[in-house]
């Protein structure tokens, strides 16, 4: 069995998102340590694709598993494209069956850890980069010779409906011919499902059977389980067809227009009215015909305007401005779309030439000057909708062309009363800019790729929008029962559409509640009303054995973090920083991956080596602008937490392979010292003869193993004895026992548990601490650090930190209590070593000169995976010199020990 010899190697920030190419070239280049290149000695033997989708939520679970049967260690890739519309919540891995879970992590704090392994040469190599509807996780990870590894990468996203249905898309991309490859997908719709099917851009006759789709009433199946001669390419072929999309797309059934959705006490609201008349819509397109346009941009975008004005509803008005330099107009003021007015504007589009420069200000001010003259004219009908669609490939460079103070005059201009899309054509754009310019004007950006299908891809936004059929739609539930409530007012909603409202049941005693939807339709006020029934729910139970329970609530949480990122992009700096407050709060509680968090997970310590980190973060559009606004604003939000954490006070403890931590508050700094000795032997930590107070502790080492040879020892088990108080306390890694005169207690780490009696108190945290006090001043917690059983070479063990101590007399001794009252010492001649982070430095104790070094050890009781971290002065030779007397003055016979 390959033992843990392995290194992770992750990465982080791709600082230039589109070219996922480059990115994963510089990351290769950073990889010091890779070995050769992942050759066939690495077996994929397994990926498994399993996605529960439940109201529209989808819960997906990738998990790969692979084999290194080279004889030597080697690198294993793990890659997924997944939706940019999901948030990773969990990714692990399991290297010969120990399992590295993710924790989720403020991303400034993942990102100093990241940065610190990078510049201790650690590699590190998680990439993201983004297809178009995808971002990439990359993870590769040491194999030892012959030993297994599993990824498991969870994700969750909410499918929007778009034209009559929604579509979940999976990344299918083995690279090689897999024994067990597997995509599952089942759906559970309340609704009922109307229509259910799935397809592969990659599929051929033979691999057909390899589908399966059923549904039925409220649920629906899709498999996919190509056998290994199905997936190649041809018959003998070792290489794989599999190399495209998989897309599941379904409908629900729409007996009503609403359906609510509440399960503990979260609800979910779905609106999607049955057909109704369109609204008449009045559309300025504003078309970007600057030189950068030339070539195929502008053939393809004259194309999709063609077609555009094809599928241009007989109700509507339009019209166009063109903008470089200057405005060019087609017409003064909006025309009604007959077939006349369509084939005169088809002429102009066919004759759009290229010209100058970019100037935006101008045309969108005018876009809005002719839709107020069109609105106050009455020479648009009453109801209608009113667009802005702006199209452009670059930046504002001419005119007014500060993007700060476009948007603000769009702003102005528009007052709320039109809707502003922008559509970014390829990759020069400023992403952000359009985005907020959309954003603040109740509309959206969408990006338009470069490519061989830019006019569909225009087109099939113009599709999204094409008929509105309510406007100014109002969601409205009862005020005093219902919080947290996620957008609830519309400008528009579009036919194929579908809005989605969430929010939470505060009156626990309610039955039902009304809710009422009222919004103007083609050509009344429309208004629907619901009643929903709270009852405690049989069949959520039912559902919940079908799928996972909470989605309701995770459903708010992840459409409230969406909306407000999408907020922050847009508010102003004070609103900003209690926005990312709210984001950062959510997502570290419901365990998203967003743009304010990453996942990290951490490689266990090893003898004189820091831990080593793998980081997962989340995609942003237009990244570079956004990750320099997002540490804007971060940083008014983290300075508070910094401040608090720097003059956080830390205790006088032992913790880890025993590393001693002595607190000199009078300096304001911190000692530290190591204590090598075998398993068994028990050391004094305090002993207080005065009080008759003593706390001994007992060193177990690691597992035995044939590869390994670690003598690397920690506490294991502890005793405390309070001779006035005929208290003796024993705490193992099991349990926790107090015997006090004759009567015994056991407390097992397993639950939560307290004791308190005469100035003596005690609280079992369950499996986490034990705190404990003796009157007043003198108190403690016990940290225990939990290893999973079958771990191959660590055990649980335990911490122990002293939190207030000054009841102790001026005789308290032991390895920590001889520092209770202080120590003098001086430093100096601080100086450069090999270890740029840890200079050594000359000690001035005890009429002794020491050489010590500077160094960091962590403080486990706040964050007890990673700990905070805690620099020090590093005593060597265990202490020697520092502590009175020499180590092994302070082994005791028994865990009890305590002199007379
Ligand atoms: C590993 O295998 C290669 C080729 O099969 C062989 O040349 C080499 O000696 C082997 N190394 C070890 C350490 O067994
Ligand atoms: C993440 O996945 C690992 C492995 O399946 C699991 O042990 C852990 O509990 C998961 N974490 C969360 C927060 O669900
Ligand atoms: C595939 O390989 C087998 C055995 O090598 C051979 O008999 C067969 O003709 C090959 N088939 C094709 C289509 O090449
Ligand atoms: C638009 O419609 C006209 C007339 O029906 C037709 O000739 C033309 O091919 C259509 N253009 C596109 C781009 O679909
Ligand atoms: C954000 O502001 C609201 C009200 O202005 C306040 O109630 C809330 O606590 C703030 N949230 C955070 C996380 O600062
Ligand atoms: C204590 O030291 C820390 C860092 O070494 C420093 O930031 C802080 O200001 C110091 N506090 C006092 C009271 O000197
Ligand atoms: C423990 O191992 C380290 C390095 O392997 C070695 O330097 C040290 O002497 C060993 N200590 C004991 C007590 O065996
Ligand atoms: C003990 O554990 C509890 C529960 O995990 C935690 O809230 C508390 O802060 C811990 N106490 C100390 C002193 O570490």
């Amino acid at each position: 069995m390959g033992h843990l010899l392995l290194s992770f190697t992750l990465l982080f920030f791709a600082l230039s998102p589109i070219n996922c190419d480059f990115v994963i070239d510089g990351i290769r280049s950073i990889q010091k340590r890779s070995i050769a290149k992942p050759a066939n000695d690495i077996e994929v033997y397994s990926i498994i694709i399993n996605s529960q989708l439940t109201s529209r939520f989808a819960h997906n679970v990738i998990t790969s598993r692979a084999v290194n049967r080279a004889n030597v260690s080697k690198e294993a890739f793990f890659n997924v494209d997944l939706p940019k519309t999901a948030f990773i919540t969990n990714f692990s891995m399991i290297i010969d069956g120990v399992t590295y879970p993710g924790v989720i992590k403020e991303k400034e704090v993942a990102k100093k850890q990241y940065e610190k392994a990078v510049s201790r040469g650690q590699t590190a190599g998680l990439v993201r980069a983004s297809g178009r509807k995808t971002e990439k996780f990359t993870v590769s990870v040491n194999v030892a010779s012959e030993s297994k590894v599993t990824f498991e990468l969870v994700y969750e996203e909410m499918l929007k409906r778009n034209l009559g249905k929604y579509e979940m898309f999976i990344k299918v991309q083995p690279k090689t011919l897999i024994r067990k490859y597997e995509i599952e997908v089942d759906i559970h719709e309340p609704q009922g499902i109307s229509f259910l099917d799935a397809q592969a851009s990659f599929i051929t006759n033979d691999l057909l059977p390899a589908i399966q789709k059923s549904f039925s009433g409220e649920k629906g199946h899709v498999s996919f389980k190509p056998t290994i001669d199905q997936q190649r390419s041809c018959a003998n072929c070792s290489t794989t067809l599999l190399d495209g999309d998989f897309t599941v797309t379904y409908d629900v059934s729409r007996e009503s227009p609403g359906n609510i959705q509440v399960v503990n006490g979260y609800f979910v609201h779905f609106f999607a009215p049955p057909k109704l008349s369109r609204v008449p819509k009045n559309v300025v397109y504003l078309i970007d015909r600057s030189g950068s346009m030339h070539g195929r941009k502008m053939q393809q975008t004259k194309e999709a305007l063609l077609r555009i004005l094809n599928d241009t509803s007989a109700q509507d008005h339009f019209t166009f401005i063109l903008f470089d330099s200057y405005i060019t107009l087609w017409k003064d003021s909006l025309i009604k779309a007959t077939p006349e007015n369509l084939e005169e504007a088809r002429k102009f589009v066919k004759g759009i030439y290229l010209a100058g420069a970019t100037n935006i200000n101008d045309p969108v001010l005018k876009a809005v000057e002719i839709l107020n003259k069109a609105h106050e004219t009455k020479a648009v009908p009453e109801r209608s909708v009113s667009l802005i669609v702006l199209l452009t490939d670059g930046e504002a460079n001419t005119g007014e062309s500060n993007p700060a103070k476009i948007q603000e005059n769009a702003k102005k201009a528009i007052q709320g009363r039109y809707t502003l899309y922008s559509l970014g054509f390829g990759n020069d754009v400023d992403y952000p800019f359009l985005e907020k310019l959309a954003l603040e004007n109740s509309g959206i950006a969408r990006r338009i790729y470069e490519d061989s299908d830019a006019d569909l891809q225009l087109q099939g936004f113009y599709n999204e929008i094409a008929n509105p059929t309510l406007t100014d739609i109002k969601m409205q539930y009862p005020e005093n029962a219902i919080a947290d409530l996620t957008q609830n007012n519309f400008k528009h909603y579009f036919e194929g559409s579908e809005i989605v409202v969430a929010g939470r049941v505060t009156d626990n005693d309610l039955n039902s509640f009304n809710v009422d939807v009222k919004a103007e339709g083609a050509d009344k006020s429309v208004k629907y009303t619901e009643n929903i029934p709270l009852k405690s729910g049989d069949d959520v139970s039912d559902q919940q054995k079908y799928i996972f329970g909470d989605f309701t609530e995770r459903l708010w949480a992840y459409l409230t973090i969406q909306q407000l990122l999408e907020k922050r992009l847009h508010a102003d700096p004070s609103e900003k920083a209690n926005l990312t407050a709210q984001v950062l709060e959510l997502s570290l509680k419901f365990k998203f991956v967003t743009p304010l968090t990453s996942m990290v997970v951490t490689k266990p310590e090893e003898k004189d080596k820091e831990e080593e980190i793998l980081v997962a973060d989340k995609f942003v559009e237009g990244q570079q602008n956004q990750i320099s606004s997002a540490r804007t604003s971060w940083q008014s939000y983290s300075q508070p937490i910094t401040a608090s954490a720097s003059s956080n006070y830390h205790p006088t403890f032992v913790d880890s392979d025993p590393h001693f931590v002595i607190n000199v508050p009078q300096k304001n700094d911190t000692l530290c010292f190591n204590i090598q000795e075998q398993p068994g032997v028990i050391l004094n930590l305090i002993e207080d003869k005065q009080l008759g107070i003593a706390v001994n502790g007992e060193l177990i080492g690691n597992k035995k193993t044939d590869n390994v040879i670690s003598n690397e020892t920690y506490f294991g088990r502890i005793g405390i004895i309070n001779r006035e108080m005929k208290i003796r306390l024993e705490v193992t890694t099991e349990k926790i026992t107090v015997l006090n005169h004759k009567n015994q207690k056991t407390f097992s780490w397993q639950k939560r548990g307290s004791i308190s009696k005469e100035g003596f108190n005690l609280v079992v945290n369950k499996r986490s601490n034990v705190t404990f006090s003796f009157g007043e001043g003198a108190t403690f917690v016990i940290i225990l650090h939990e290893v999973w059983k079958g771990h191959p070479l660590h055990r649980s063990f335990l911490g122990f930190y002293t939190l207030d101590d000054h009841t102790f007399s001026e005789g308290v001794h032991g390895l920590l209590g001889q520092f209770f009252h202080g120590i003098e010492y001086e430093i100096s001649n601080v100086h450069k070593t090999d270890n740029p982070d840890k200079p050594d430095a000359t000690m001035k104790v005890k009429n002794k000169l020491l050489t010590v070094t500077r160094g960091v050890q962590r403080d486990y009781r706040r964050d007890p995976k990673n700990g905070i971290k805690i620099p020090c002065w590093f005593v060597h030779f265990n202490g020697e010199g520092l502590i009175d007397g020499t180590h092994t003055d302070y082994i005791v016979p028994d865990i009890f020990s305590i002199a007379s």
